[in-house]
């Protein structure tokens, strides 16, 4: 091949290797190939060669001009269909990347993992009730009858419907009819009466769920938050059952030694009563609320209260995760600020 052709050649080929993107391509195939291209210029010279040579590098540079049409289409495709930007000039290999944001669990949602991985390591199951309960179950197999002071603790959220439809008649009794009006539940604890009904001891539960609250909101109160409930029930449940267990989570929980501190306390379905409470930081704070089982639960859901007893307990998600991650208000966990839920 004539040396300029040769020279020809790899200047276009340099060049189109340098080529940043899909579209400085048509501007190599005007310089080279176009009507007042490099190579048509060539061509065009051709005229005033002699016969034989004129027949040689015609030869030659048509060959070319087919092998540069190649060439440029043939980058020009794999640049736009891999979107691939080649590095330009200015391309800094150095630079830290781009940081690609990932989705991750919701605070709420790892300490509520981390709480049934606990209790499920110590034997206890996982078990889920409905957010719309009714008045019975709610209230009154609780032992806290339509006029006892105590619902006044669970400033209730009531459903407009008269009655629940799952409520047959026929089959339940008389009370549990005329207390089938919906709310939204106020506490876990309607799922100790409903698990009991359907099962016999012994037995060990946790029922995390979601409960609700007629509340003014502020930095602890919130109008809906997250409880994990507990029960177990055999022929003989202690409160140093009681004791081992609450002791063995919250030492795992928090990861470390915590001192515990029992203070008599009172619920309408336990006796006696009792709130837990742990220190961290030099302060004593509330994390519990629980008691071994009152009989009128047992015999709500006609077990016999000289045959068993057993411990309930009931806490705060929420209040474990602002505990745990030091977060000031509750409000946060519902904001849905991205700020906020990016730092877990
Ligand atoms: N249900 C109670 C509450 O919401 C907590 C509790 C559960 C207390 C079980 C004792 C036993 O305050």
């Amino acid at each position: 091949m004539s040396s300029e052709l040769e020279k020809l050649k790899r200047k276009c080929e340099e060049e189109v290797k340098n080529s940043p993107n899909a579209e400085s391509f048509n501007g190599i195939r005007i310089k080279y190939l176009g009507r007042k291209g490099e190579l048509t210029k060539i061509l065009r010279s051709l005229k005033d060669l002699p016969f034989e040579e004129r027949k040689k590098i015609g030869q030659q540079a048509n060959i070319l001009k087919k092998e540069l049409e190649d060439l440029i289409s043939g980058k020009e495709k794999e640049l736009s269909t891999s979107n691939f930007q080649f590095p330009t000039s200015n391309f800094d290999i150095t630079k830290p990347g781009k940081k690609i944001s990932r989705g991750h669990f919701h605070p709420l949602t790892k300490i509520d993992e981390e709480v049934r991985q606990i209790f499920t390591s110590m034997n206890f199951s996982v078990v889920e009730g409905p957010e719309a309960e009714t008045e019975f179950y709610n209230f009154d197999a609780l032992n806290i009858p339509s006029n006892h002071p105590a619902r006044d603790v669970w400033d209730t959220l009531w459903i407009k419907n008269p009655k629940s439809e799952i409520l047959n008649p026929k089959q339940i009794s008389k009370l549990k009819f005329q207390n089938s009006k919906l709310l939204l539940r106020a506490h876990t604890s309607p799922m100790q009466i409903r698990y009991m009904e359907n099962h016999n001891p012994p037995f060990q539960i946790i029922v995390p769920g979601r409960v609700f609250r007629y509340e003014a909101t502020d930095a602890s109160h919130e109008i809906n938050f997250y409880q994990v409930e507990g029960l177990m029930v055999g022929p003989a449940v202690t409160l140093a059952n009681f004791k081992f267990v609450v002791e063995e989570f919250f030492q795992r929980f928090f990861g470390r030694q915590v001192e515990f501190r029992y203070k008599p306390s009172y619920f309408p379905f336990v006796e006696p009563g009792l709130e837990v409470e742990v220190k961290l930081g030099g302060k004593w704070l509330e994390v519990m609320g629980a008691g071994m089982v009152h009989r009128k639960v047992f015999d709500a859901v006609r077990y016999n209260p000289g045959q068993v007893q057993g411990f309930a307990f009931g806490m705060g998600l929420d209040r474990l995760a602002m505990l745990k991650y030091n977060v000031p208000d509750i409000r946060l966990f519902y904001s849905g600020d991205l700020r906020f839920i990016k730092q877990f």
